[in-house]
């Protein structure tokens, strides 16, 4: 895609964050803006700035709920027309060491950070390539979705469901002439651990004051590594350049460099002899 000015841009989780970065890059590039997001206070906030730089309609949506999904898209397509930029970004953070873990877990985590992007993607696809005007697909996962990490198994899990995803989808969508790239950030400053801390379902442990103190620091630490990550706006650039190039994946630092090399080693290795 060489230009999106004049096009349908719909960014989930796009309140906040890394969302709220995309939205700035794309709207100062001439996009028209659907920002959808369950944080209705942060939409308000972020269609008052951006409203002064493009059209944007703002909807509230948890991207688990699919009938809600498809009513949104019909909403912001009636006021800004067809979406053909689509931004499956909406994500949390949280998770529990693995014996501690519960089904409400497990699916409350797959439930937003990969099954949001599948719905994303069962909403808008069929609509896109059926009017056959090209167009581009973004997929938020995470360094966590190219190697193992100490994020813990709830969020790899559906980084690397998103991450296969992207590569699949991107094999079948060059012929409707639609780009897919999936993004990988390393550490960026957002508030993301705070609120996912404030709606993650609880583990299978007892809150004792010192299990609580441990979470806090876990916690704490956390944020102190993103807070010195890469600014969200930034990252809302990178992924516009990717856009306009065409490209796969989508990278915010080094960070992961050596654990991508070594799996893939790890992985050339266990072949069996030719
Ligand atoms: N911040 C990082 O360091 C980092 C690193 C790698 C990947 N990511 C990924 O980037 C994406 C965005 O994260 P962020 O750091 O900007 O977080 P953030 O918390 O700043 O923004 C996420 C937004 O998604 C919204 N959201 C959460 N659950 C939702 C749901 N069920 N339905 C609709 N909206 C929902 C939140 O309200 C929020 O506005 C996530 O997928 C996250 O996993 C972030």
């Amino acid at each position: 895609m060489t230009d999106v000015r004049g096009r349908t841009a719909f960014i989930t989780g796009g309140a906040n964050g890394i969302g709220l970065g995309i939205a700035r890059a794309f709207a100062h590039a001439g996009a028209k803006l659907a920002l959808a997001d369950r944080d209705v206070a942060a939409l308000e906030r972020a269609k008052k700035e951006l409203g002064e730089v493009s059209s944007v309609e703002t909807v509230e949506l948890d991207v688990r709920d699919r009938d809600a999904y498809a009513r949104a898209a019909d909403a912001v397509e009636r006021k800004l027309g067809p979406v053909s930029l689509l931004f499956n970004n909406a994500g949390v953070a949280g998770g529990a060491p693995a014996p501690k873990l519960t089904y409400e877990l497990w699916d409350w985590a797959i439930g937003i950070n990969l099954g949001g992007v599948i719905n994303g993607i069962q909403t808008f696809l069929p609509r896109m390539a059926e009017r056959g005007a090209g167009g581009h697909i973004v997929n938020t996962a995470s360094g966590a979705g190219l190697a193992a990490t100490p994020s813990g198994v709830l969020y790899s899990t559906a980084k690397f469901g998103v991450v296969g995803l992207s590569e699949t989808l991107q094999l079948e969508l060059g012929a409707f002439g639609i780009g897919v790239s999936v993004l990988c950030p390393g550490p960026v400053a957002t508030d993301i651990v705070a609120r996912t801390a404030q709606s993650q379902p609880p583990a299978n442990e007892s809150q004792s004051d010192e299990q609580r103190k441990l979470r806090a620091e876990r916690l704490g630490l956390a944020t102190r590594v993103l807070q010195q990550g890469v600014s969200p706006d930034r990252v809302g650039e990178r992924v516009l350049e990717a856009v306009l190039g065409n490209r796969l994946y989508i990278h915010t630092d080094r960070i992961m460099e050596q654990l991508i090399a070594a799996r893939a080693q790890a992985l050339l290795d266990a072949l069996p002899e030719a």
